[in-house]
């Protein structure tokens, strides 16, 4: 019987468990939980498929914080490279490590990853979902907003894996999300909770909103690329003038990395309102909470 927890989707945790996975994140970030080495002589494998800037040092460092050992693995230096399977690869991962960290394509790999391990396996992004960082976006919005229920959230641009994985904590946390994008490009996972409205104009989402959302037009592994997409995304910028549609006191938000003039302009990552480099923080916090609860 599979004792083990894995963290693939926002979905994976109850509300209440996130309420928690904030107050120790925030213990963390505040000092209150120095000393703490739940980790200690354990070892965490974190297999990327993609590149990353955030995730990676964000782990690593948070693993050695808690007194483990983090190992950063590309597919292409391993036998993965060599037609060994996902399978295989993850049952011998789990008799050296006690977690997996996953940044992947196909969400299915994560999943047949978490699977076949008897290690937790936590995902740090797939082309569907990317759970730790809305992790994160939820401890800045606390933070911010000092509470979730009833905050309206816009999120603009393209309906990618964080919009997704957005969605889902919308969903679990009691707040409203509109999202605004462009034809073809509305976020996959459907819902019917209500809290989720789907609209093609940005203005309409930021109209009235608390926080304002955006990420890149193309994702890693994205097909379609170049200009004739960026202009079917150009009304979907974060700019001054869409800000003045949103409440004075709202807060932006981006997962970053950024392409400023494009899904967002420099004055306003650059404004008094950007919270985004305490997000980019926040990701190691969270992230550590949640190695506490789920690596054994
Ligand atoms: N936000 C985020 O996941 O960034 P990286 O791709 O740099 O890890
Ligand atoms: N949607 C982006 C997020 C990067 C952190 C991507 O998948 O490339």
């Amino acid at each position: 019987m599979k004792t083990k927890r894995d963290f693939l989707t926002i979905k994976d945790f109850t509300a209440a468990e996130i309420a928690s996975l904030m107050e120790r994140a925030a213990d963390f970030k505040n000092g209150k939980a120095v000393g703490n080495k739940p980790l200690l002589g354990r070892s965490i494998g974190m297999l990327f498929y993609k590149t990353s800037t955030r995730t990676r040092i964000s782990f690593e460092v948070g693993i050695y914080q808690l007194g483990g050992q983090p190992l950063y693995i590309r597919p292409g230096e391993s036998q993965l490279s060599r037609d060994e399977t996902i399978a295989d690869t993850a049952r011998v991962f789990s008799r050296y490590l006690n977690g997996i960290v996953i940044r992947t394509f196909e969400h299915k790999i994560a999943a047949e990853f978490a699977e076949c391990s008897s290690v937790p396996v936590i995902n740090g992004l797939t082309d569907t979902h990317h759970p730790c960082q809305i992790l994160a976006d939820l401890m800045t919005i606390k933070e911010k907003k000092g509470q979730f229920k009833g905050i309206k959230i816009a999120y603009i641009g393209d309906g990618n894996n964080v919009a997704n994985s957005l969605i889902e904590a919308a969903v679990l946390m009691d707040m409203s999300l509109t999202v605004a994008s462009p034809e073809g490009y509305e976020p996959a996972l459907k819902d019917t909770s209500g809290r989720i409205t789907i609209v093609r104009d940005p203005k309409e989402a930021a109209a009235g909103a608390d926080v304002l959302y955006t990420d890149v037009w193309v994702s890693m592994g994205d097909k379609e690329d170049g200009e004739e997409k960026r202009l079917k995304f150009a009304a979907y910028q974060i700019n001054d003038a869409l800000m003045s549609y949103a409440k004075p006191d709202c807060t932006v938000l981006h997962c970053l990395p950024a392409h400023r003039g494009e899904e967002i302009t420099d004055s306003v990552i650059e404004g008094p309102q950007s919270a985004v480099f305490d997000q980019a923080e926040n990701r190691l916090h969270t992230q550590k909470a949640v190695l506490e609860m789920l690596i054994k």
